[in-house]
Parts: structure tokens; C-alpha cells; sequence
């Protein structure tokens, strides 16, 4: 009480300040979500993702060490691949010589340390542009899942360390387990994408990926709304991290971050496993936008928020920002 306690003690200097805060990030903590695309020397700039790119393979590897030199331990890896090979099962998806395939190969033949979570779903394989097979105008589930688990494998015959769904259907990370472990792929990891919303705040990506639900001449959901959750629910998100920890998930994820802080500490609260929070494309982008307009610091405001989801419950952020923030945090 007042005047025994002055709480402002403890914010005098920095010096006391760091030494009762309660939360610091690090290179250690990031993700680096990396789009990837076919040939040789490509490196397209993503239009709604300022300083971001769509490289290949080659550039990718490039980036990749560059990342790892920078205390950078994960990638998350996401791929275009050419329209002519969508179709509406995704079969292009567990190609042993697909691009995630190889991309997977190259990373880990360069840098052995790097943990490579390639993202298991669908979308960038479907001519639909939706995270699974349509079959009577809904997205079929099971038939869903079985395609993931054989695209989870070829991951994992690839070099995968973790894989990452991020397909919202149910009953997925049982199925995945037990397809990894039947293969022989025990040590490969699960991280699932448990409480994924429905989110405006993937624009960017999908311009990234060019992997939006598409108009198309049979009747199909418009959106993801059938799968990924309503952004309106709190209780869901505990129920569906709790199901994937009881099915075999080793990290669970939610996303997208800074508008679903509330989200990340009721999953950290509720599960034994470690809580990944994915601060999304279009969290990127809004702050991209704003400080290219001189309306925000963009280097405080990038570390703030980073600090910001980890105290909320994340102990790993995947994160567009992590080699600039790992390079202001090396300084
Ligand atoms: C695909 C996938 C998406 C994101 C990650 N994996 C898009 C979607 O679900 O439509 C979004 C990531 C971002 O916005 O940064 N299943």
C-alpha cells in the first residue's frame, strides 16, 4: 500500500528495469516462415509482404544459412507450384520429388541443424484453393486426412523434422502419427495448427501463394469457414488443442497472434505441450504499411509486439519478422 509501495522503484533505470523483466525474446524463439518456388535464380518480391520474397530452391538454401548464422532454428516452408499441377485431391502433394520435396532435401543437406517444418494441407496443390478434396460441394474430411498422411510422409522420407498441418480437419494428427510411425518416422514431430481461425489476416499469404478459395464452375465453399474456426470462439480453441495433445501433437499453434492473445494463454494454460503463435501475413503487413507511411516505428513496434505474444504463452513465434528482429536483437 501506498506510500510503503512504490512501484515505481523497479522502473527507475534500465538497469533495474532489465533485471526484473519478466520476459525477453531471442533469436532461439523464432520461425521463419519461407515461400518457395520452382527454377533456378528466382526471387519474386511479395507485393502485400514488403521486403519478402518467393525464392527458389537454390536462393532459398542461400537464405536459409544466412538465417542459421543469425541464431535462427526453424523455417516454416510453403510452395507455389504451377496451376498445371493442381487438381482436386492434391495427389502433386506427395510427390517424392515435388517441390516441398525438394526443397526439404536441399535445406537440410545444407544446414543438418535446421529444424524444417514444411506445412501440411492442400490448398497450394488444389485447383480449389481449399485445404482439402471436394466431394459434393463440402470439403470430405477423412478422404482429407488419408491424402495429408501421405503427404506428411513424403515430407518425412524427404528429411522433414516436423511436420506442420494446418488443414483444420478433424481427427488429422491421430492419423498422422500413426502414418509416420507405421513408416518408420517415429522421431518426426507434429506441430499442429490446433487453433486456427478463420482469419482475414492471411490475405497477404494467399496473394503470396496465389491459394485463395477460387470461383470455379461447381459449387464449393467460398471460404475456409467450414474447417478453420469461427473467430468469435474462446472455448473451441481449448477443446481442439486438448484433442491434438490426446492425438499425438507435440506443439500446438495458434494463429493467427496479436489479435488472439487471449487465445495463447488459455491454450498455455490448458495443455503440457509447447504453444507456438503464428503473428500472420497480414500482422506483417499492417505494420509494413504503417511505417512505410512514417505513422509507426517499425523496429519498436516489431519488437514490442514480439515481446508482447510471448508473454501472452508463446514459446515459439513463427514470425515474418524474425531475421530482422534476430538481427536487432544480435546488435
Ligand atoms: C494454408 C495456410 C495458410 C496460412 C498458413 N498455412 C492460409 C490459409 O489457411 O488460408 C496463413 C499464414 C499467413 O497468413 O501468414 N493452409
Amino acid at each position: 500500500m501506498f506510500p510503503i509501495h512504490r512501484n515505481r522503484r523497479l522502473r527507475t533505470n534500465e538497469s533495474i528495469r532489465s533485471l526484473v523483466r519478466e520476459t525477453t525474446i531471442s533469436p532461439n524463439d523464432f520461425m521463419f516462415p519461407m515461400f518457395i518456388a520452382e527454377g533456378k535464380g528466382v526471387e519474386v518480391p511479395l507485393g502485400s509482404m514488403p521486403g519478402l520474397f518467393r525464392r527458389s530452391i537454390d536462393l532459398t538454401v542461400k537464405e536459409v544459412k544466412e538465417l542459421w548464422s543469425l541464431g535462427i532454428k526453424a523455417v516454416n516452408i510453403y510452395v507455389k507450384v504451377d496451376d498445371s499441377l493442381k487438381d482436386n485431391a492434391g495427389t502433386e502433394a506427395w510427390n517424392k520429388n515435388g517441390l516441398m520435396q525438394q526443397a526439404i532435401r536441399a535445406i537440410k543437406d545444407a544446414v543438418p541443424g535446421m529444424i524444417v517444418m514444411p506445412d501440411v494441407a492442400l490448398d497450394p496443390y488444389s485447383i480449389y484453393g481449399h485445404d482439402g478434396i471436394i466431394k459434393n460441394g463440402d470439403i470430405a474430411n477423412d478422404e482429407t486426412v488419408e491424402a495429408l498422411v501421405k503427404m506428411a510422409i513424403s515430407h518425412a522420407e524427404a528429411g522433414a523434422d516436423f511436420v506442420a498441418p494446418s488443414d483444420m480437419m478433424d481427427g488429422r494428427v491421430i492419423r498422422l502419427r500413426e502414418g509416420l510411425d507405421t513408416a518408420g518416422y517415429q522421431n518426426v514431430g507434429i506441430m499442429s495448427y490446433s487453433a486456427k481461425y478463420a482469419s482475414s489476416f492471411y490475405g497477404p499469404f494467399r496473394d503470396a501463394l496465389d491459394s485463395a478459395p477460387k470461383e470455379s464452375g461447381i459449387e464449393i465453399p467460398k471460404d475456409k469457414k467450414t474447417y478453420q474456426m469461427d473467430y468469435a470462439n474462446r472455448i473451441e480453441a481449448i477443446k481442439e488443442a486438448l484433442h491434438d495433445v490426446e492425438e499425438g501433437a507435440d506443439i500446438v499453434m495458434v494463429k493467427p497472434g496479436m489479435a488472439y492473445l487471449d487465445i495463447v494463454r488459455e491454450v498455455k494454460n490448458a495443455v503440457n505441450v509447447p504453444v507456438a503463435v503464428y503473428q500472420v501475413s497480414g500482422e506483417y503487413a499492417m505494420v509494413k504499411a504503417a511505417a512505410e507511411r512514417g505513422w509507426l516505428d517499425h523496429d519498436r513496434i516489431m519488437i514490442e509486439q514480439l515481446h508482447c505474444i510471448k508473454r501472452a504463452g508463446a514459446d515459439i513465434i513463427s514470425t515474418y519478422f524474425a531475421k530482422e528482429a534476430a538481427i536487432l536483437l544480435n546488435k
